[in-house]
Parts: structure tokens; C-alpha cells; sequence
């Protein structure tokens, strides 16, 4: 887990801007629940026979209960959703979520065990321009900060008896190399066989290549489905890649899934993961209310930003205004000087360590300040200040009751 420094928060509230700006603009709303939940929800939500609840949850016993700090945001906006009766008084919402989220991953490349995600959850429909316009949604994330050439992929996992005749002829592809699979996947034939099909171990991997495609096991209802979406994204002018390897790693899925990849960052290069997850709020105790959503991860987006240079430019914003005491003598009269400033709308700081007047303009320069203000005994008798602007280079004395509309102008 990471420290996020000041000198590398411009860079986050840049993520974070371009994510509420975004939302807001497709009409999504802000939702936050809290970061801990009861474990039973993410292991209903997101499957036992998954990598994040066989390996991955960071989880407490608080006398009877058991909490997990959350690995994902879905589960936790559809139990709000739930406990707050949307569906009866407002069923459709649209919610997004900026926050971080907890894995017990093999800390790698773009992997952390704790990580941002922005995700929007668009609860109560299942009309295919959500899933397409969710899709445009978290390209347009990408795009808004300089990101091109990703691969945004889908496909469709189907649903109720597509589903469950997909996972027969997968369970028969794969019987035969039972005995190679790895450990975990040999028990996963048996509880969850698709989830083999993501298994990180690249053994599986090339085992299960050439598997049976979900696709091909689409009934008519869901063929539909999947293509009005590509249609709705055509209308977007974005072509559909349509990519029949992508299984993803949660349990709640139905129809539309998709990933967006930046392939320069190596083997989990998914940047972005999302679908529709039809039957998750029912399943969680609430009525039959389908959904769709995604949730991108920033550590990825950021190292993808480093290596395309898109960070320079990107500084940690300095207080407006240094203000300098000629002497010690002058300390009382800096700190009116700056409470004024501040009141006024301005920025500054001082020096408190009492340093002298060459050490004051030293780090006033330094320290990417716009103004110097040097208060001497001079001054203060005659009522000024000295206004030197850092950048241009350039002195003037100006009155102390005029400093605020000064520097504002
Ligand atoms: P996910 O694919 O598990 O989906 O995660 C989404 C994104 O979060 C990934 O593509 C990746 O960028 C990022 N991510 C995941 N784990 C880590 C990690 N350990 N370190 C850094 N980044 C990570 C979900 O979480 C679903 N809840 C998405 C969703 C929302 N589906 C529907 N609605």
C-alpha cells in the first residue's frame, strides 16, 4: 500500500477531476458507501471460487461479525441501492464512485493492494445503449487525458440457459487435460469450471486455449442483446472489437462484459472491466433489477501516463504569496500580513525559523511562489510593502491596505 505524497497529488486530483467531470456529464451521481462491509456480501456478490475471495480479501472478526475491507465497488452500490428501496421509489439510478479498494494481490506492475477505482454502477434497465454508452463513458476517461491507442474489447457471457450449455461443453473441453490443470483449477472444474478459463497460471492458460466460446451458445433473446449494443456503440462512432477471450474474474456477469487494455504495460494490462451483471440485486435480496457498469483502475492509468510523458506539467501547486520579514523584528507584522492575504482569498506562507532576509528571498524563489512580499521597519512606518513578482522579476511598493486588490490585479 502507498503513500500518495503531496508532490504527486495533482496527478490524482487530475484522475479524480477528469472522473467527476465525466460523470457528471452522462448524468451520473455520487455514491459512497463505506469501505467495509460484511464478508457474506462480496462472497455472494462476486463468487466463492473467484481469485478475490479464495485469495484476496483482507478480512476482520468483530465479536460475531465478519468484515472485508472491499475489494470492488459493485457489491457495496448494489447493497445501497437495495437498502435504500430505489426500486420501488426511483428504480433507475446512475452512480459512480471515485475510491480505494483492497486486494491481497502479488504486488506487480500496476497491482497494488490498495488502489483507486472510478466505477459507475447504472442501475434498473437493461436497454443495450447503457452497456454502450457506459463503454464510451470509460473510453472517454482515457481519451480526456491523452490515453490513445487502447483496445476496448467485448464480448457477451450470456445468461440462464446459454450460460449453463456454454458450461457443459467447457467442462467436457477441458476434462480431458483435468490432470494438468493447476491445483486450484482442477477444484475449480469441479465447483465454477469458467473460472478456469481465467486462471493467471500461464500452464491453464495455454490449456485452455482454444476452449469453446461463449458466443457460439448465445440464445436468440441474448444474440440480440449483444448486437443492439454494438450497434448503439456504432452509433457513438466507436467500432465494436469484439474479443470472445474475455471471461472476467467476478461471478456476477450476464451478457455484455468488456475490457479496455493498454497493451505497453504487460500481461494485466486491463486498464478498465466492467458489464452487466442482470441478476446481482436479486440475488443480494432485492428484486429483479438488471444493471451494467465498470470500474477503472488508476495505478495502471498512471504508469501508462509516466511512460507516454503525460505527467510533466502535472506540479504540485505552491501558495501564492511568500511573505519576508527584513528582520525578526518584523514576525508580528508577517503574520497579520499573511492572515490578511488569506482572508482576502490569497494564498501565503512565511518563514518560521527565523532565517535571514537572503535565506527568506532564497526559498521564496524556490519554492514556485508567484510573490515575494518583504515587510522591513521602513515599511511598516510608512504603511507598505514591497510586492516583488517572482516570475517577472519585477518590484513595487504598494500601500498595505491595498496588497489584497494589488496582487489580485
Ligand atoms: P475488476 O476487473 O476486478 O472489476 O477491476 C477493475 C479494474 O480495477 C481493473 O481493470 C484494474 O485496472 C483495476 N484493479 C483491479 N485490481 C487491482 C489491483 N490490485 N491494483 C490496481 N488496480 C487494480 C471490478 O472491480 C468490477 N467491480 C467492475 C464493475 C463495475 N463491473 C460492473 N460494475
Amino acid at each position: 500500500m502507498r503513500d500518495v505524497l503531496p508532490e504527486n497529488m495533482p496527478v490524482w486530483q487530475r484522475l479524480e477531476g477528469t472522473a467527476r467531470h465525466l460523470a457528471r456529464l452522462f448524468g451520473f451521481s455520487e455514491v459512497r458507501p463505506p469501505l467495509m462491509e460484511e464478508t457474506s456480501l462480496f462472497t455472494r456478490a462476486v463468487g466463492e471460487v473467484t481469485d478475490i475471495v479464495e485469495k484476496e480479501m483482507f478480512t476482520l472478526q468483530k465479536g460475531k461479525t465478519s468484515l472485508t475491507l472491499r475489494p470492488e465497488g459493485t457489491a457495496g452500490v448494489v447493497r445501497a441501492y437495495i437498502q435504500a428501496g430505489y426500486a420501488k421509489r426511483d428504480p433507475l439510478q446512475r452512480m459512480y464512485y471515485c475510491g480505494q479498494m483492497f486486494r491481497y494481490e502479488r504486488p506487480q506492475k500496476g497491482r497494488e493492494r490498495m488502489f483507486t477505482q472510478f466505477g459507475v454502477e447504472c442501475i434498473g434497465s437493461s436497454d443495450p445503449r447503457l452497456d454502450a454508452e457506459v463503454m464510451d463513458l470509460a473510453a472517454r476517461f482515457f481519451e480526456e487525458l491523452g490515453l490513445t491507442g487502447l483496445e476496448v474489447r467485448m464480448n457477451s457471457m450470456g445468461d440462464g440457459e446459454d450460460r449453463d450449455r456454454y458450461r457443459d461443453a467447457v467442462t467436457e473441453f477441458l476434462r480431458p487435460k483435468l490432470e494438468l490443470l493447476c491445483e486450484l483449477c482442477q477444484k475449480r472444474f469441479e465447483k465454477n469450471v469458467l473460472r478456469v478459463l481465467d486462471c493467471k497460471n500461464p500452464a491453464c492458460g495455454e490449456l485452455s486455449a482454444g476452449a469453446p466460446v461463449l458466443i457460439d451458445y448465445l440464445g436468440e433473446e441474448n444474440r440480440k442483446h449483444f448486437e443492439d449494443v454494438q450497434s448503439a456503440l456504432r452509433d457513438l462512432g466507436r467500432e465494436p472489437c469484439v474479443d470472445t477471450g474475455i471471461v472476467r474474474g467476478l461471478d456476477y456477469y450476464t451478457r455484455t462484459v468488456f475490457e479496455i487494455h493498454a497493451p505497453q504495460i504487460g500481461a494485466r494490462s486491463a486498464l478498465c472491466g466492467g458489464g452487466r451483471y442482470d441478476h446481482l440485486v436479486r440475488d443480494l435480496g432485492g428484486p429483479d433489477v438488471p444493471a451494467v457498469g465498470f470500474a477503472i483502475g488508476f495505478s495502471g492509468t498512471l504508469i501508462l501516463l509516466e511512460q507516454l510523458g503525460l505527467l510533466e506539467g502535472m506540479r504540485a501547486e505552491s501558495a501564492e504569496v511568500y511573505v519576508i520579514g527584513f528582520s525578526g523584528d518584523q514576525k508580528a507584522e508577517v503574520l497579520k500580513v499573511a492572515a490578511d492575504l488569506r482572508r482576502g482569498g490569497i494564498s501565503a506562507i512565511y518563514d518560521v525559523d527565523e532565517r535571514s532576509f537572503k535565506a527568506q528571498m532564497k526559498a521564496a524563489g524556490k519554492g514556485g511562489h508567484k510573490f515575494a512580499v518583504i515587510i522591513g521597519e521602513d515599511e511598516i512606518e510608512r504603511g507598505v510593502v514591497q510586492l516583488k513578482d517572482l516570475e517577472a522579476k519585477s518590484q513595487v511598493e504598494v500601500a498595505r491596505d491595498g496588497l489584497v486588490t494589488a496582487i489580485q490585479s
